[in-house]
């Protein structure tokens, strides 16, 4: 989950687990019952239109979106009239996706930023802190480097992370983070997020949902690496982006970076 506005608490945002085409991809997004309620927990989403002003401002028209889970990003821009591809490696997720209106005019790809086509997009987005999903910074480098592949020369990058120092997992506690949600088809749910292991730059949480229609209790656990300014913008060197900026996130202010690179 990217954040919840409702309540302006940061949820982690989480992975873990064997995924489409071997990346790691946590119970959240790939457990079809988990990814059925994503959108539901996941508040208003305000940081999409931050970003699709971003895209504009750029003057994209193709882009290619990393990580993009449930699609609301995708077909947003999609409706916009943008040309979208869009990849995921959690398929239950991209399922949700595809239902979604708009979904028909994205092209989605199950898998990484590894199997996306080289030179075509103008414009790479990672909304939604999945630039945090990468813990060995071999799987960050290289997804780097894919969509280094995947720009067109000249085009654009923009993603966001968590600053390390604003500890947002510190708010990451039941009291907090418990939300019940009535879902359309589902019925109510319960969730909330616990802590489970800080050993930083690793910190490790767990949701869990509780079904009011069944009973069922289902929980995901997840990891996430917190870097710092500093080794993004080395990470971004080394794979032959040129860092334009750091923003700040609209939506959260100080709490977020978010790097703006070109290739
Ligand atoms: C917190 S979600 C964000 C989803 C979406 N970008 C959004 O803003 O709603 C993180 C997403 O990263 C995806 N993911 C995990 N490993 C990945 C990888 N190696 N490459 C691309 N995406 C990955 C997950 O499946 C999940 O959909």
């Amino acid at each position: 989950m990217a954040h919840d506005t409702d309540t302006d608490v940061d949820f982690p945002s989480p992975q873990r687990g064997r995924g489409g085409r071997g990346a790691r991809v946590d119970p959240i997004f790939a457990e079809p019952r988990l990814a059925a309620i994503y959108d539901a927990f996941d508040g208003k989403r305000s940081d999409l239109d931050a970003y699709a002003a971003i895209v504009e401002e750029f003057g994209a028209k193709r882009v290619l979106d990393i990580g993009c889970g449930t699609g609301s990003f995708a077909t947003i821009l999609a409706a916009r009239g943008f040309e979208v591809t869009a990849v995921d490696p959690a398929l239950a997720s991209l399922d949700v996706a595809r239902a979604k209106p708009f979904a028909d005019r994205v092209t989605w790809i199950h898998g990484t930023a590894v199997e996306v086509p080289a030179k075509k997009a103008d414009f790479a987005v990672m909304t939604g802190n999945v630039a945090q999903v990468f813990l060995e910074d071999s799987d960050w480098l290289a997804t780097l480097r894919a969509t280094h592949n995947a720009l067109r020369p000249g085009g654009h990058l923009v993603f966001e992370l968590r600053d390390p120092a604003r500890r947002a997992w510190e708010r990451w506690t039941p009291d907090a983070t418990r939300r019940r949600r009535d879902v359309p088809g589902i019925g109510a749910v319960e969730a909330w997020t616990e802590v489970t292991q800080v050993d930083l730059p690793l910190v490790s949480f767990r949701y869990t949902y509780r079904f009011e229609s069944d009973g069922a209790t289902l929980t995901s656990d997840s990891t996430l690496r917190f870097r710092d300014r500093s080794e993004l913008e080395a990470n971004l060197r080394s794979t032959g982006f040129t860092l334009l900026e750091v923003r700040d996130a609209p939506d959260r202010p100080n709490r977020e970076f978010v790097f703006i690179a070109q290739r």
